[in-house]
Order: structure tokens, then C-alpha cells, then sequence
């Protein structure tokens, strides 16, 4: 079989509608909360990916009961502390840094051993920024030189913590949050924002007070643990994060149009949206509508040929973190200089994205200027390739991939992609939706 995907032709002009998997983000939040829950909870629209199925895999390792049916998943809660196993069970995360750092918090009042190990490209990430908080607790935590394998026994006699959080990460948040939930009194987290999900779903969907207050620079989260909570129904709604590559591809390409329903439109997350705004990028959201406190909406999208440069406001960071490779695809094709600062978190995800983005817009004859914590592209909107660029040895990150197709799609030459298995992690149908818009890919 064939190690690479080709792409050697610009998707023809399309006017569709489509709807994009569930969120990975909330997936996975359901799953881990829903494990925590006394008795069941369903979920329709889960992501069916390799990262929230290794999800499933090891809440069941742990004990939980999680069936398939066949529109939507149920669990069986184990309550708070429920969890239940042999001692020193080995758990495989995968590609997924969401869930290996939110379980060590989950695994919080588990007193036998987890040990956490991860693939290739999660072996590489860094885990003391869940360790500190989580040692605070009373949990007994410990890494090899701040990565994997992780091994974590919980306590039966954690204590509430206090902690700045000044990553503005929500994994990091939170594992605390998780961790908290059973840990008596209050904790509290002063925390640079982050995406909002896990105290979302904590307030709306378990009923546990928890208290939120936006300072200028900083949220303060209050939350009282040892509140047991009953099993909750949930619908996923759309990933913004999968979107984007859609988005992204209908403005890059020839007179197009693409509606996009049922998107998960959480203010933490619209950063892509606000910054092709900017752009002058020809985007409108409509039908604005609340679910569990989650925002939602739908989003038209058209061809732009006058993309302009950005500087990017440091505020925008956080909420576009994990759109920065496709939106400076955007920025290739724009007209003026973009710059990028306050990025260098760019370099802690599945791949060094920020590294990876500066070799691909030199192999696509962009110039760049790539600094440890920011970046600069010199667009050019007359770009359209001729040569062969081949794409590889980017550690499987999916998004790489996914941001390589829609170049190869939008700026012509002839593409070849190597590991196209890296798609399943986040979005295993991206090459059926890109196909039924009309993509030719071999
Ligand atoms: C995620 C948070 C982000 C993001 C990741 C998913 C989450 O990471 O990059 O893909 O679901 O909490 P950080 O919060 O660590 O920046």
C-alpha cells in the first residue's frame, strides 16, 4: 500500500452544507465526568476518534462500564471514588495529552497505582505542569524527567488546594478541577483563560456550585469537593478545532460557499473566527443559541481573494491554539505580513508546531521569520505552486496533515502526504467530507 496521499489538483468550485464530528475536547470531558457520575449517562454524538476511544478503553480498565448502542454511548458511573481495578494497571493514553493529563487529575482519590504511557508523539510532551498542582492534593504522582509513563496513586486523604495557573492551559485547569471534585473544601484556581468546557459541564451539567469570576487577566474558580453528582444525558456538538480546516479550505478556494451547522461557538474557542474577521475573510455566524452553557451556532463561509495580513493580538491566543497551523496557511495567502507573538506553547503539542509551520511555508516558497516565541509570514496572495512538496516526518500530528490537504487543495503543485492514519485521532472522516466536496485525492 501506498505510504503517502497525492493531491495534484485544486478542488473545483463547491456550494454545500456540512456537518463536522462532535468536539474532542467535550468528548472527552463526558467521558471522564460521566465515569465519575452515580448511575448512567448517554451521549449522542460523540467523536468516534482513536484519541476518545483509548478514552473509553481506559475508563473500562479502570472498572467503568461504557456500552455502544446505536445512536449514542452509555456509562455506568462509578460515583466519585468508584473507580476499580488490580494495582499497578498500565493505561495507554495514545496521541492524547487532554486525556492523560485530565485522568492523573481524575485519579485523584484512586489509591492503587495507574501508570500512564502515550505514543511516540505524546512520550515527547511535558507533564510536570500537571504534576505540581496535582501533588498539592496529597496524590502521588511521578513522572520520568517530567513525561511518560506517569504513574499516579491517588489518597483517600487529599486536601484543597489554591493555584495560579499561568499557562492559560485548560488541561491544566482542568486536571485540577477533576482532582478537586474529590478532595473536601474548597479549591481555588486563578487561572489565565483557557477553554471553558470542563466548568461548563461542572456547573451545568453535574449542579455542583462552582463559582466563576473574569478578572482582567485572570479567572478566579471556586469549587467545593466531595459533592456526589447523578449521571447526565449530553449531546456533542460540532469541533470548531475540525471545522477550521473547512473554513479555512472555502476561503482559500475557488468560488465557493460552505455552511457549517451545530458548531461548538464557546467564546474560548472562536479566536480562528475573530482573527479571519480581521483578515477580511468573508465569514458570519447565525442562529447564536445556548446548550448547557455551552454557546452554539452555525457558520457560512465564502472565497476571499483579498485576505489581508495580521498582527495578531496576544489575546487571541488561547482561544485559537489549537487553529494556528491552518490560519497561517490563511496568512500564506494573504496580502501583507502577519505576526504571530506569545506563541511559543505552539511547540508543547502533538508536534513543534511552531517549527513544523516555518519548514512548511519555506517548502512552499513562503518567507518567514521563526523566533522561539513568535512568528512572522511574508503572504503572498498570488501564490499557486508547480513543483512536488512531500510532507513527512511531522510525529503523525493530525493537524499538520489536515492544514497539508487543505494547501494542496487551495495553492496547486503536487502533494504527497505521508501518514494519513494520523486523521483518526481527531477526525477520521476528513477525507470522506473533503471528497464529497469535490477533492480529488489518491
Ligand atoms: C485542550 C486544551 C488545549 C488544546 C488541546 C485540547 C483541552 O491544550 O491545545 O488540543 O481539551 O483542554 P492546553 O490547554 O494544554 O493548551
Amino acid at each position: 500500500m501506498k505510504k503517502y496521499l497525492s493531491i495534484n489538483s485544486l478542488i473545483p468550485s463547491f456550494n454545500k452544507k456540512l456537518n463536522i464530528p462532535g468536539d474532542k475536547s467535550l468528548s472527552i470531558r463526558w467521558i471522564l465526568l460521566a465515569s465519575k457520575a452515580l448511575g448512567k449517562s448517554r451521549v449522542f454524538n460523540l467523536l468516534e476518534s482513536e484519541d476518545v476511544m483509548n478514552a473509553i478503553i481506559s475508563m473500562r480498565k479502570l472498572g467503568v462500564k461504557i456500552i455502544k448502542k446505536k445512536k449514542y454511548y452509555e456509562v455506568n458511573g462509578v460515583g466519585l471514588n468508584g473507580f476499580e481495578h488490580k494495582d499497578n494497571i498500565i493505561i495507554n493514553a495514545g496521541n492524547s495529552g487532554t486525556f492523560a493529563r485530565l485522568l492523573c487529575g481524575a485519579l485523584a482519590g484512586d489509591v492503587k497505582n495507574v501508570k500512564i504511557v502515550g505514543d511516540n508523539s505524546l512520550s515527547k510532551r511535558d507533564f510536570s505542569r500537571v504534576v505540581k498542582p496535582l501533588k498539592l492534593f496529597g496524590i502521588n504522582i511521578k513522572t520520568r524527567r517530567d513525561k511518560l509513563p506517569v504513574i499516579v496513586k491517588g489518597s483517600k486523604y487529599l486536601r484543597p488546594i489554591y493555584y495560579k495557573e499561568e499557562k492559560g492551559s485548560a488541561q491544566v485547569k482542568s486536571a485540577i478541577l477533576l482532582a478537586s471534585l474529590s478532595a473536601p473544601g474548597q479549591t481555588v484556581i486563578k487561572t489565565k483563560p483557557s477553554r471553558t468546557h470542563t466548568e461548563i459541564m461542572i456547573k451545568n451539567c453535574l449542579k455542583i456550585p462552582i463559582k466563576l469570576k473574569k478578572n482582567k487577566s485572570f479567572d478566579i474558580i471556586k469549587i467545593n469537593g466531595q459533592q456526589h453528582f447523578k449521571g447526565f444525558d449530553y449531546e456533542i456538538p460540532g469541533d470548531i478545532s475540525s471545522a477550521a480546516f473547512f473554513i479555512v479550505l472555502t476561503i482559500l478556494a475557488n468560488k465557493s460557499r460552505l455552511i457549517i451547522k451545530n458548531v461548538n461557538f464557546n467564546k474560548s474557542r472562536v479566536g480562528i473566527f475573530e482573527i479571519l474577521k480581521k483578515m477580511k475573510a468573508k465569514i458570519k455566524v447565525s442562529n447564536l443559541r445556548n446548550y448547557r452553557g455551552e454557546r452554539l451556532a452555525d457558520i457560512l463561509v465564502k472565497s476571499s481573494k483579498n485576505l489581508k495580513g495580521i498582527k495578531c493580538p496576544r489575546s487571541l491566543n488561547t482561544k485559537s491554539i489549537d487553529e494556528f497551523l491552518i490560519i497561517f496557511l490563511a496568512c500564506a495567502k494573504a496580502k501583507g505580513v502577519s505576526e504571530f507573538t506569545g506563541i511559543k506553547e505552539l511547540r508543547q503539542k502533538e508536534s513543534d508546531r511552531l517549527k513544523i509551520a516555518a519548514k512548511f511555508l519555506k517548502s512552499i516558497g513562503i518567507k518567514v521569520d521563526e523566533k522561539f516565541d513568535s512568528l512572522k509570514i511574508y503572504g503572498n496572495p498570488d501564490i499557486s505552486l508547480k513543483k512536488t512538496i512531500i510532507v513527512k516526518n511531522f510525529l503523525k500530528d493530525h493537524r499538520v496533515f489536515m492544514m497539508s490537504c487543505v494547501a494542496a487543495l487551495t495553492l496547486g503543485g503536487c502533494f504527497k502526504i505521508y501518514d494519513k492514519s494520523s486523521i483518526n485521532s481527531s477526525f477520521p472522516n476528513f477525507l470522506v467530507l473533503l471528497k464529497k466536496l469535490g477533492a480529488k485525492i489518491k
